[in-house]
């Protein structure tokens, strides 16, 4: 199947290495606002963005999850959460609705970062949730389930087409 090398879906990769360039306000709120785009299950639209450019927060992350550790040179990371409340409260027995709204915001991000040029990495948060609220102050209804770290970096984005037609089923398994 043919693919455009530079179009973002291809382009993204996940990148570790920063430089401590700064990303443009203007350039910071459209990666957001594409986030906050993304579907939410039944319109609820939990989420929650805490932006973090604070040297010493970074650190802090870095001494309790190594896998986003290179947050620290980055110069900007989005901790992407939703608020398990608004989604019990809409009669949900689980938050479950939450995890998959933040995946759609944060890939909408991802995308949106690439198109502009701006490297990023996804990395895991709901396994050190309560490190995040202890040291951000998050309330215990607030679940982060990712940060995403972004910034400019040297490493290139290499296009890749990863459809495999044996994960395809057609019709049936
Ligand atoms: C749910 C999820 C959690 C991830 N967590 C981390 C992480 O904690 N640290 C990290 O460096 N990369 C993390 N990644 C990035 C993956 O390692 C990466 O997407 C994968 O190796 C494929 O590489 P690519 O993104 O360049 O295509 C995560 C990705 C996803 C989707």
């Amino acid at each position: 199947m043919a693919y455009q090398t530079t179009d973002s879906i291809y382009k993204r990769r996940s990148i570790r290495s920063f430089c401590k360039d700064e990303i443009s306000d203007n350039d910071l709120n459209f990666i957001l606002s594409s986030g906050l785009s993304a579907p939410s299950g039944e319109g609820i639209h939990p989420l929650e963005l805490i932006i973090i450019k604070n040297d010493e927060t970074k650190e802090k992350i870095k001494s309790f999850y190594e896998w986003a550790g290179f947050c620290t040179e980055s110069p900007v990371s989005v901790l992407v959460c939703y608020d398990a409340n608004k989604i019990l409260a809409a009669g949900y027995d689980n938050d479950d609705l939450g995890k998959l709204d933040a995946a759609a915001c944060i890939e909408n991000m991802l995308l949106r970062a690439t198109d502009l040029g701006i490297a990023t990495c996804w990395t895991h948060a709901l396994e050190n949730a309560d490190d995040y609220r202890h040291l951000l102050g998050i309330p215990k209804n607030i679940v982060p389930v990712a940060l995403v770290v972004m910034g400019y970096s040297d490493q290139p984005f290499v296009a890749k087409d990863q459809f495999d037609k044996n994960k395809i089923h057609i019709d049936r398994w």
